[in-house]
């Protein structure tokens, strides 16, 4: 029996399956390599199908055998999702339905689902628990609470259990140097901030100067790519030991601007990055901020890298090294 991993060679689905294996796990992978890379997932299986054809998630589930599904898939940005809404729908909830009704028809239920933070909108209090008011201020978040509320109609009707994972600012690259984040169009702040201390861009727009926050730009939480990876496993663990369906924020629990962002990749890169104050991109919240007690103590996860330079340090050598023969 194998992990069926969706959207296995994207950015936390290819570090996700790097953990699998590391624990011994056997994995299969099912990407549509429109955001993923073949590269990402050097000789685990591979199943390369859309989850908007339905056909084809079938035919992965008829031919494979499936012990649990982590679900990784879908469209992640932010400000796209606020000019293509459609898209978003389309990938992210149509997408997933036809994920959940394959595994009720196959008889497999448990899926580990990579939610996001950018559900919650701004926050009411800080750092967000998960039991924080959902009001989000973009479709992408508004994609994951359809997702969630799915996951909870199909627990309660045909007990598929769940583990829902609000990851925050997914951040850095596994420590090998071998994969990391790169999307076709890269618009992720700390990618884009590499891309101009390497002299790829110009300089680094900043997308609002007027929130109310310490320095004028928006506050998130960056969480190490890895330890997210280790979060799902702690996830896939918590289902295989028969426990409830649960709902659990990953972040490091501290906040960092935009404008502390860009000093660090400064300081780790030791090369000067020009801003250009822009405004404010829509769809962001001013604050992002994890409340991750309830990770740390019911599911045993604790992040590995706490430092921001060194999730930047690994982010930096991934995008000056093997990214670069990727692309
Ligand atoms: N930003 C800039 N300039 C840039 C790029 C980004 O100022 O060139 C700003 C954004 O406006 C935002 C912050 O940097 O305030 C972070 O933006 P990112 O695009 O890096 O990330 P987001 O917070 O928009 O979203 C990311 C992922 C989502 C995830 C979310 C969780 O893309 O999938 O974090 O908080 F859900």
């Amino acid at each position: 029996m194998a992990i069926l991993v969706v959207g296995g060679a994207g950015y936390i689905g290819s570090h996700a399956v790097r953990a699998l294996h590391e624990a011994g796990r056997d994995v299969i992978v099912f990407d549509n390599l429109a955001q993923g890379h073949r590269q990402a997932i050097a000789d685990a299986p591979f199943f390369q199908g859309d989850l908007r054809v339905k056909a084809d998630v079938q035919k992965v589930f008829r031919k494979h055998a499936i012990e649990a599904v982590l679900h990784c898939a879908g469209c992640t940005l932010v400000g796209e999702s606020m000019q293509i809404p459609g898209r978003y729908y389309e990938n992210n909830v149509s997408g997933t339905l036809n994920l959940l009704t394959t595994m009720q028809d196959t008889g497999v239920n448990r899926l580990i689902f990579s939610s996001s933070g950018a559900l919650y909108g701004e926050p009411e209090r800080i750092p967000i628990d998960e039991e924080h008011p959902q009001s989000p201020v973009s479709v992408y978040g508004h994609t994951k609470i359809c997702v969630e509320k799915m996951l909870e109609w199909f627990d309660a009707i045909y007990g598929l259990k769940s583990v829902v994972l609000r990851c925050f600012n997914a951040a850095g690259a596994d420590p090998s140097g071998q994969i990391g984040e790169l999307h076709a169009s890269e618009t992720h702040l700390i990618p884009q901030a590499i891309y101009v201390a390497m002299g790829g861009l110009e300089y680094l727009p900043l997308f609002g100067t007027d929130y109310p926050t310490r320095d004028g730009s928006c506050v998130r939480d960056y969480v190490h790519v890895c330890d997210i990876a280790d979060a799902h496993i702690k996830a896939l663990d918590w289902l295989a030991a028969d426990k409830p369906s649960a709902v659990f924020n990953i972040g490091r629990g501290s906040g960092v601007s935009v404008r502390e962002i860009v000093e660090a990749v400064q300081r780790v890169s030791g090369k000067k990055i020009a801003l250009q104050a822009e405004p404010r991109r829509s769809g962001d919240a001013a604050i992002l901020i994890a409340g991750c007690n309830a990770a740390k103590h019911e599911l045993g996860w604790k992040p590995r890298f706490n430092d921001l330079s060194a999730i930047i340090e690994t982010a930096l050598q991934w995008q000056t090294g093997a990214a670069k023969s990727w692309s």
